[in-house]
C-alpha cells in the first residue's frame, strides 16, 4: 500500500500547552482525507507540522515518502497548501500573484503561463486574471488560492478550512474542484474543515479530532454505520431538564449512551421505534415536557457527539472564542 501521508504519535508543544496529543493516521495516495474538529482542536498545527512551517515536538511524519523534519525541501517541492487565513496580496492582481509564487518555484516564464492559464480556467477566473485581488469576492480568493496551491502540480495537498465564511453555494463549488482533482490527478488530498456537512460530502475517510487528539477515524460511512442502532434527538426546555431526563434514560437502561448538547438530548438506541415509547413515558412520568422529538439513523453530526460528547457548534462563534484563541490568531 503507498501512503502519501504517515504519521505517528505525533505532538506538537507550545511551551507546555499540548496542541497535538501524540496522533496516528495514513492517508493513502488518492484518498480525500478530512480533519473535523472544533476551533483550537489542533488541526492548522498538524498541517502546519506536516508542510515544514513548524517543527514538530516529537513522533513520525512523511509526507508523499519523505521525513517532514529531515527532508523540508523534498516535501515542499511536492506538497501544495492553501493557508486557513488569507495570504493573497492585495495589491497585485489574481494573474500577479500566481506569477509571483510561480517564480519561487523557479519556473520559466512559458512554463509559468501555461500553468497558470491552464488553473485559471479550472477554477473559472480567466476573465478576473488583471483585476486586482481587492476587488475580488471571498470566494473567487478562496478559489485563487487553491489554483496557488497547485502551481507545482503537488502530490500532496492541503487545504486548511478552505471554505470558512464563505455561503453555502461558493462552499460545494469549492468543494467540487477538490473532488475533480481527485478524480483527474488521483491527487492526495487532506482537508481540515468544522463543518460536518462538508466532511461527510468530500472525504473518503474522515478524523474526528478534538483537543490535539484523533477521537476516531473511518469513512463517513462506517462511522454512521459504527454507531448501531438509531438516534432520539430530543429538545427541552433547557439543559436542566435535558440532564434530568437523561439521568432516569440511563437509570432504565434503555439507551446505549445518551450526550448533551445544550438543551438537547441525544439518546443513543438500538432500535428507535421500540424504545420511543419508553422513553417518552419516562419523560412524561418525570414531568418534564419535550419541545421536540426526532428520530434516525445517526449522521455525522450524531456521530460526533457520541465520539465527543458535544456539538461542533458548542464552541463556534466569536462568543465562545477563548481570549487565548483571539490572541493567538493576532499574533499569528
Ligand atoms: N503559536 C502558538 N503558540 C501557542 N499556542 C498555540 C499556537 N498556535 C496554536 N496554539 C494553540 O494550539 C491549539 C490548537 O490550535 P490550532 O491548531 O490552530 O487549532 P484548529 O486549527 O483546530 O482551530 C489552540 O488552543 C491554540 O490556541
Ligand atoms: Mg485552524
Amino acid at each position: 500500500m503507498e501512503y502519501s501521508i504517515k504519521v505517528s504519535n505525533l505532538v506538537k508543544k507550545y511551551g507546555s500547552f499540548i496542541a497535538v496529543d501524540g496522533i496516528s493516521f495514513e492517508v493513502k495516495k488518492g484518498e480525500i482525507f478530512g480533519f473535523l474538529g472544533p476551533n483550537g482542536a489542533g488541526k492548522t498545527t498538524t498541517v502546519h507540522t506536516l508542510t515544514t512551517i513548524i517543527e514538530k515536538t516529537s513522533g513520525d511524519a512523511f509526507v508523499a515518502g519523505y521525513d517532514v523534519s529531515k527532508y523540508k525541501e523534498q516535501v515542499r517541492d511536492r506538497i501544495g497548501i492553501v493557508f486557513q487565513d488569507p495570504s493573497l496580496d492585495d495589491r497585485l492582481t489574481g494573474y500577479e500573484n500566481l506569477d509571483f509564487h510561480a517564480m519561487v518555484y523557479g519556473l520559466a516564464k512559458g512554463e509559468r503561463e501555461e500553468r497558470i492559464s491552464e488553473l485559471l480556467d479550472m477554477v473559472e477566473l480567466k476573465d478576473k486574471a488583471n483585476l486586482l485581488i481587492s476587488k475580488y469576492s471571498g470566494g473567487m480568493r478562496r478559489r485563487l488560492e487553491i489554483a496557488r496551491g497547485l502551481l507545482n502540480r503537488p502530490e500532496v495537498l492541503f487545504l486548511d478550512e478552505p471554505t470558512i465564511g464563505l455561503d453555502v453555494q461558493t462552499r460545494r463549488h469549492i468543494l467540487d474542484y477538490v473532488k475533480s482533482l481527485k478524480e483527474k490527478y488521483n491527487m492526495t488530498v487532506l482537508i481540515t474543515t468544522h463543518y460536518i456537512e462538508e466532511a461527510d460530502y468530500i472525504c473518503d475517510r474522515v478524523a474526528i479530532i478534538d483537543k490535539g487528539k484523533i477521537v476516531v477515524c473511518d469513512t463517513p460511512k462506517n462511522l454512521k454505520k459504527g454507531l448501531e442502532g438509531d438516534v432520539i434527538i430530543a429538545k427541552l426546555h433547557n439543559k436542566d431538564n435535558a440532564m434530568k431526563l437523561a439521568n432516569k434514560i440511563n437509570k432504565e437502561h434503555i439507551a446505549k449512551s445518551t450526550k448533551i448538547s445544550n438543551n438537547i438530548l441525544y439518546t443513543y438506541v438500538k432500535d428507535a421505534s421500540s424504545i420511543l415509547p419508553k422513553f417518552m413515558n419516562i419523560a412524561s412520568k418525570e414531568g418534564i415536557s419535550i419541545e421536540n422529538i426526532e428520530m434516525r439513523n445517526p449522521s455525522l453530526e450524531d456521530v460526533f457527539i457520541h465520539y465527543t460528547g458535544k456539538s461542533i457548534r458548542d464552541e463556534e462563534g466569536s462568543g465562545n472564542e477563548s481570549m487565548r484563541e483571539i490572541v493567538m490568531r493576532r499574533m499569528r
